[in-house]
């Protein structure tokens, strides 16, 4: 990137970190921040107009100034969501934090999303079943987050609507008390009140929206709100606002291995590869945080070969679709198709992005949809619209590997629960992984 670019860039970035700032500074402080700069520090270097994010040879050096006996408090494995939440948290706590990321930052699951930051219906939905009290939480908690993002990224972010149609009067109900219990769950975090639509209106607000879908006809939508955003940009977004705050933070740089003390059996540090220039370091730390998302089981291995793997990996595949799939501004999603699965639509960028969940997979660099599964997605929305659904229309397709962390009571992936692990099965590497998107933010506290 150009330094003019990164300046811009800079600019725009600490509008949206100006937010997260001012919240993380009213958290308590951890031990051990004495010596890092203020939080004032920080914040004005955050909000500084004509800040500049220091050039790659500045992080990379940094990064190696971080020797043996002058150790960054914490080296971040990983540049998505998790790993850049991680170190603009810990750096505008006054901490000495590196990161470094393999690929590019977001290139992994993160950029991979369904963009949606949300408290999951379905879990609600869940909890309500299944009386678990856990799940309940897990859905508060997203949702205070969903008004949390929007708040501190609002050019990447916004509320969308989302239409569940109604097919028989039972749905109308069931939806329309399970949306409004949502809307309840929300409280003062809410961005819109539900409602119901009847059939007519419905097909005014969704004109592709089908009357009739297996065999019966549309009764009414109930219509809610989630968050939309800009899953990518955000995630850079956070990268280098962690660097305006004093990160040292470097992408194309893979850990190839793990800097263990003998005497007392702790991880000290990484061994790192710059893929740009193929130069290899050490980089110190006083802790090292694994959030590798699916790829965390393998810096594990790192640490130990003979680790269990946490990881039970689920793949998503999404594609997307020409504009007149679906109107601008609003989102269609069939909480239970045919075959119990969830399908969506949703405006992205002037076009419809339309996706499923949850099919198990194996963990890959470079995860491709399978002709398959976008063929269900396929199937399953034609149920739904009154427009004629080709393959040929399918204008890309993408798909992304959940970090799901293993627990081992589960049946299959989708009742794996979304809350995030922190575990620290080693000592000096933290691992870090699960969870949402939506939670990044809380992932770190
Ligand atoms: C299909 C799908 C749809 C989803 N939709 C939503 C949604 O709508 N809303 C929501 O809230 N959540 C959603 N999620 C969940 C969300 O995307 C993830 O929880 C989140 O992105 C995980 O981020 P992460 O940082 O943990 O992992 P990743 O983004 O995968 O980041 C891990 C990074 O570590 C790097 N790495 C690995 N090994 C090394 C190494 N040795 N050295 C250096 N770097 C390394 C990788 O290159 C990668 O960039 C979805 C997930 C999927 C799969
Ligand atoms: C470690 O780094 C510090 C600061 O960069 C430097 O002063 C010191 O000499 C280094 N120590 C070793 C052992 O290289
Ligand atoms: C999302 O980011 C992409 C890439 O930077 C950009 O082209 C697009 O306009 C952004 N969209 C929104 C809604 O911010
Ligand atoms: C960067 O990584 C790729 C893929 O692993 C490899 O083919 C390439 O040689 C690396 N480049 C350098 C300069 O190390």
């Amino acid at each position: 990137m150009s330094a003019t670019r990164i300046r811009r860039f800079g600019a725009v970035l600490a509008a949206a970190a100006g937010g997260t700032s001012i919240l993380l500074f009213t958290r308590p402080s951890i031990a051990g921040n004495d010596r890092g700069p203020s939080p004032d520090l920080v914040r004005s270097q955050i909000n500084d107009s004509k800040a500049v994010v220091p050039s790659r040879v500045v992080q990379e050096s940094a990064l190696i100034a971080a020797n043996n006996s002058n150790p960054l408090d914490i080296l971040v494995i990983g540049g998505g969501a998790t790993g850049c939440g991680v170190a603009l948290d810990a750096a505008t706590r006054g901490l000495r934090v590196g990161l470094v990321e393999r690929e590019d930052f977001s290139s992994g699951t993160s950029s991979r999303s369904t963009k949606l930051i949300h408290g999951g219906v379905r879990y609600l939905e869940k909890a309500v079943f299944n009386l678990d009290y856990g799940q309940l939480k897990l859905v508060f908690h997203a949702l205070e987050e969903r008004k949390q993002v929007i708040r501190n990224a609002p050019h990447l972010s916004n509320a969308l609507p989302c239409m569940t149609p109604c097919f028989d009067w039972f749905e109308v109900v069931y939806y329309w008390v399970g949306l409004k219990m949502y809307d309840l769950v929300a409280g003062r975090h809410l961005l819109h009140l539900s409602r119901y639509y009847s059939a007519q209106e419905s097909a005014e607000l969704f004109p592709t929206l089908a009357m009739k879908a297996k065999d019966r006809s549309l009764k009414g939508a109930v219509v809610y709100y989630d968050g939309q955003m800009n899953d990518s940009r955000l995630n850079v977004g956070l990268a280098l606002t962690a660097a305006l705050a004093g990160a040292a933070v470097l992408n194309h740089a893979e850990v190839i291995s793990l800097i263990k003390d003998e005497a007392s059996n702790r991880i000290i540090g990484a061994r790192i590869r710059n893929n740009l220039s193929g130069k290899e370091f050490d980089t110190y730390a006083k802790v090292v945080v694994n959030a590798a998302g699916p790829f965390c089981d393998s810096v594990r291995k790192l640490a130990d070969q003979n680790v269990q793997p946490m990881i039970c990996p689920s793949s998503g595949v999404h594609i997307v679709l020409p504009d007149y799939y679906s109107p601008e501004g609003m989102g269609l999603i069939v909480p239970k198709t045919k075959d119990g699965r969830v399908v969506f639509m949703l405006p992205w960028l002037g076009r419809t992005v339309a996706g499923t969940t949850d099919s198990d997979t194996v963990i890959t660099l470079l995860p491709e949809p399978h002709e398959d599964e976008i063929q269900f997605i396929l199937d399953a929305i034609s149920d739904y619209l009154n427009v004629k659904v080709r393959r040929t229309d399918v204008l890309s397709a993408w798909s992304g590997i959940r970090p799901l962390a293993m627990d081992p009571s589960a049946k299959n992936t989708e009742s794996i629960s979304r809350d995030h692990v922190v575990c620290e099965d080693f000592p000096g590497l933290v691992t870090i992984t699960g969870g949402k998107w939506t939670t990044y933010r809380r992932r770190c506290s």
